[in-house]
């Protein structure tokens, strides 16, 4: 058992530094077996602290310290303290330089935070808290300076040599080694500071600034990758104009730089002029790359390239404000993409996402508000509310100030804070000054964690012609949150008429309509709002586009549900409809697997679906949309006590029942779209990603049938194409299916194809952890033995244990406790090298409150096995010990 307690760290306990560091010249000497870092401060008393010179505390981990100096002066060890975590000296002037080496060990790295290797490339990873592992340093985010960094090293195996900013100069030095000087003119914090060393190609661009300033893009791979860069690169390109045109801001260095690594703890790193990726995150051509990666791909590149503005420009001032930059800059990307491709596709997505996975983080032990008030381990804040959540904070103050107010809001914010390390106040307060609309009270969705419940009634007054809606809103508890105060909650709604017609909307006391869709905005706990001039009683259309994240619920019939998925001018709302009336049969059918009765589906799904599949009007991508029932983790989060094995008893029949009767409407659209692939080259737009996932699911339907017909579509399919998103489906397709013999020849097939493509091999090893057929956790047993298995790369523990904790609830909430165990057994292992990743991996078991008392009982048992196993790291203890209070 941990002996010492990680402290926990409070927001209210903020302080400004007592220090600043202007200038930082850093030297990196990169040898085998270690290197060593020179780091020269030009630091200063920080006038807002106060007067005296107190002790300068310095960050720093894991490092060997072998010199250091205070201006001219050599300290000895009598001169200064050194603890785990700390340097500490004592300044004899407001003004002075410091001067430091260090040793440390990128080589046996295995942590991939602060400087590391991967594969034979050093790289680095410095947010949250990874500079402190690279020099003594005050690793804050409100402390920011300009570096000048050198790197050296051996010219033939690192000819290329990496950090922020410009090149400013290069030679060669003795022994076969090299050295290059990169310095950025920008102040930033250390978390943004990075380096890279390696053998690596680049593919090169230019970049046309809208003051017409050329900029250089450069994307570097390893050499065997340099064929899969010019998605991410076309990528680039549209989010640089993009943001020119959408917020105005303009690129400001003349070179931007990516590198794609292979070992990375997470999907990017905004780091200044050099964004460092996941190869998972860049590296694409249709041969290799599905379509889904093709979109995230698109949106990572935006994402990270976006913070240059809302992250780095403006950063945080402590890590408490995350969402500050990265709820903005999820919301910024979100649009991007949506603008890019279909965006009521693109809310579809991201709102199902949302619901089945932070709706979940919201109910469980590890509940945060978007601004925590407190932690342990600030990696392991890097979450679904903190990115996720937050983005959906910045959708709704768009939608209450509107598309023009909201942008003068963002250029005030800009504008006022460039340079500057800002809170999430800060940010509401230039929104508000810009809009003169107040914020007070909406600011609690910032410190208030838990998803709002939102019940509506109805009151229609056929004498009056009146019609009033009833919001009723509320929010459980959370820990260390037991009572709430009212959200502030934007609801777009619309009235339909029997016909489908959208009425004019008119409140009570207005002189006139406005529109037919419109945003109320709620304050109360309780509030009604009655529409005048309603001839006929309505069907109401609530809460469009998903205008704010709460869980909204109205007694909608099956019939309505049905009628809204036809004629709702939401697009949004109608596949809501469609999940609405999916998840009361689903539930139905739940229900009826859990009395031991017969399942019975309601036709009305049939039905429904039958409309979808025939409208050759709707957007294909629509239809794939429709056409996917809501999924078993979602089931699970709107369960009272989720049943595993009901839902997905329930969710297969459901599947079987909608391929036997709609297999002619089926057969024709996967026909249809299957000749149409066979006969194009591989493109990646919006257009064909929605034939292609049209056809798709309409083969995994179709092969529930068992036809043989379908198994040869299948196979066809699977070996006469140009692109991924065909192949991997239809092998996936055939993995979940009891066609044994043709599982096993494709699976061997395609690995040894793939054999030497890590990512591709990924996916692999997904499709198979994946698989709810019995024998899953044999199956991933077996495979982490497999070759191209590795535990040390966290894409393919996310591939195999991530995918099968995540994605696989029938086989990892097996009865007997063995997929808890397994999953407990496999943090211990990665805790031993690798706390970020083997917290990550925690997820499943905080949400032990979800299941029945003996899944509850065999959890808990297993948290506290991990509890018991030893020393552990920050990162799992706050987790395992959160999970368990
Ligand atoms: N700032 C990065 C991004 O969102 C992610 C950094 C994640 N850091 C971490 N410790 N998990 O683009
Ligand atoms: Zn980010």
């Amino acid at each position: 058992m941990r002996t010492e307690q990680p402290k926990t760290i409070y927001l209210k306990d903020y302080q400004v530094p007592e220090y600043l560091i202007d200038e930082t010249s850093l030297t990196f000497e990169l040898y085998e077996d270690h290197s060593l870092v020179h780091a020269q401060l030009v630091m200063r008393r920080n006038p807002e602290a106060g007067p005296g010179l107190p002790l300068l505390v310095l960050n720093g981990q894991n490092m060997e310290l072998l010199s250091l100096r205070l201006d001219d002066r050599d300290l000895t060890a009598a001169d200064y303290l050194l603890s785990p975590s700390e340097l500490t000296v004592q300044p004899d002037s407001a003004s002075f330089t410091l001067d430091s080496t260090v040793r440390i060990h990128p080589e046996t790295n295995t942590a991939l935070e602060g400087l590391y290797k991967s594969g034979t490339m050093f790289c680095t990873q410095c947010e949250a808290e990874g500079f402190r592992k690279i020099t003594y340093y005050l690793d804050r985010p409100d402390v920011m300076s300009s570096f000048t960094t050198t790197v050296s090293a051996d010219k033939q195996r690192y000819p290329v040599l990496l950090s922020n900013g410009n090149p400013i100069a290069s030679g060669d030095g003795d022994n076969g080694r090299h050295w290059a000087t990169w310095q950025d003119p920008f102040k930033k914090p250390a978390y943004l500071f990075a380096l890279v060393a390696g053998d690596l190609w680049c593919v090169e661009d230019t970049f046309t600034t809208m003051s017409a300033r050329e900029v250089a893009l450069r994307i570097y791979v390893e050499p065997e990758n340099i064929d899969k860069c010019q998605h991410a690169m076309d990528s680039l390109k549209k989010s640089m104009r993009w943001d020119e045109e959408v917020y105005g801001r303009e690129y400001d260095l003349d070179i931007f730089m990516i590198v794609a690594v292979n070992d990375f703890n997470m999907g990017a790193m905004e780091n200044k002029g050099l964004n460092i990726f996941n190869s998972s995150a860049v590296l694409a051509k249709a041969e290799t790359a599905t379509d889904a990666a093709h979109q995230r791909i698109e949106g990572i590149l935006a994402h990270e390239y976006f913070h240059n503005w809302s992250g780095n420009r403006v950063t945080c001032r402590d890590w408490f404000q995350l969402s500050l930059k990265e709820g903005f800059t999820v919301f910024r990307d979100a649009e991007f993409s949506a603008d890019m491709n279909s965006r009521t596709v693109k809310r579809i997505e991201d709102v199902a996402y949302l619901r089945t996975h932070q709706f979940a983080e919201d109910a469980g032990p590890m509940a945060h508000p978007v601004r925590p008030d407190s932690y342990m381990e600030i990696s392991n804040f890097y979450t679904l509310t903190v990115y996720e959540k937050g983005a959906e904070v910045l959708r709704m103050i768009h939608t209450l100030l509107g598309a023009e107010a909201f942008r003068k809001g963002s250029d005030l914010y800009f504008e006022r804070h460039d340079g500057q390390a800002v809170t999430c106040d800060d940010f509401i307060k230039a929104m508000e000054d810009a809009s003169g609309v107040d914020l007070t009270q909406f600011k609690r969705w910032y410190s208030q964690a838990g998803t709002p419940r939102l019940d509506v009634r109805e009151a229609y007054d056929a004498a009056a012609q009146t019609y009033t809606l009833t919001f009723k809103q509320s929010c459980p508890a959370t820990p260390g949150q037991p009572e709430k105060q009212p959200f502030v909650i934007p609801v777009e709604l619309g009235l339909l008429n029997a016909q489908g017609v959208e009425l004019p909307l008119r409140l009570q006391g207005e002189a006139e309509a406005l529109g037919t869709s419109r945003v109320l905005s709620l304050t109360e706990a309780e509030q009604s709002f009655t529409f005048v001039d309603i001839a006929e009683q309505p069907l109401p259309s609530l809460l469009r586009g998903f205008s704010a994240p709460v869980k909204l619920s109205f007694p909608y019939s099956r019939d309505q549900l049905m009628f809204l998925m036809q004629h709702d001018s939401d697009g949004f709302n109608r596949w809501e409809a469609g999940q609405q009336l999916a998840v009361q049969i689903l539930q139905e059918l739940i229900a009826q697997h859990q009395a031991g009765k017969a399942l019975e589906l309601d036709q009305r799904l049939i039905a429904a679906l039958r409309t979808v599949l025939e409208n050759d009007q709707l957007d294909q991508a629509m239809v794939a949309e429709m056409l996917s029932l809501p999924g078993e983790a979602y089931l699970a989060e709107i369960s009272e006590v989720a049943d595993v094995e009901a839902i997905h008893a329930a969710r297969e029949f459901a599947r079987k029942q909608i391929a036997a009767e709609l297999f002619e409407p089926l057969w024709a659209r996967y026909q249809e779209n299957r000749a149409i692939s066979r006969e194009r080259a591989y493109v990646a737009e919006a257009a064909e990603f929605a034939r292609r996932a049209l056809q798709n699911i309409a083969l995994s339907y179709l092969m529930e049938s068992g036809k043989d017909e379908v198994l040869a579509a299948c196979l066809e399919q699977f070996e006469q194409t140009d692109n991924m998103t065909e192949r991997l489906h239809a092998m996936a397709v055939l993995v979940n299916s009891p066609f044994e013999a043709e599982k096993a020849a494709s699976l061997a097939k395609f690995a040894e194809h793939f054999k030497d493509n890590p990512l591709v091999m990924d996916q692999w090893f997904s499709v198979q952890a994946g698989s709810p057929l019995p024998g899953g956790l044999a199956r991933v047993q077996q495979l982490m033995q497999h070759p191209a298995f590795n535990l040390k790369n966290p894409n393919k523990v996310r591939a195999l244990i991530g995918a099968f904790a995540n994605q696989n609830l029938i086989n990892f909430h097996a009865a007997d406790g063995s997929g808890y165990r397994f999953l407990a057994d496999q943090v211990i292992a990665l805790d031993g090298f690798n706390p970020q990743i083997a917290a990550r991996q925690l997820a499943p078991l905080t949400r032990w409150r979800k299941y029945d008392a003996t899944r509850q009982a065999l959890i808990q048992g297993e948290l506290k096995r991990i509890l018991a196993s030893g020393e552990l790291s920050a990162d799992v203890y706050e987790v395992v010990s959160k999970s368990l209070n």
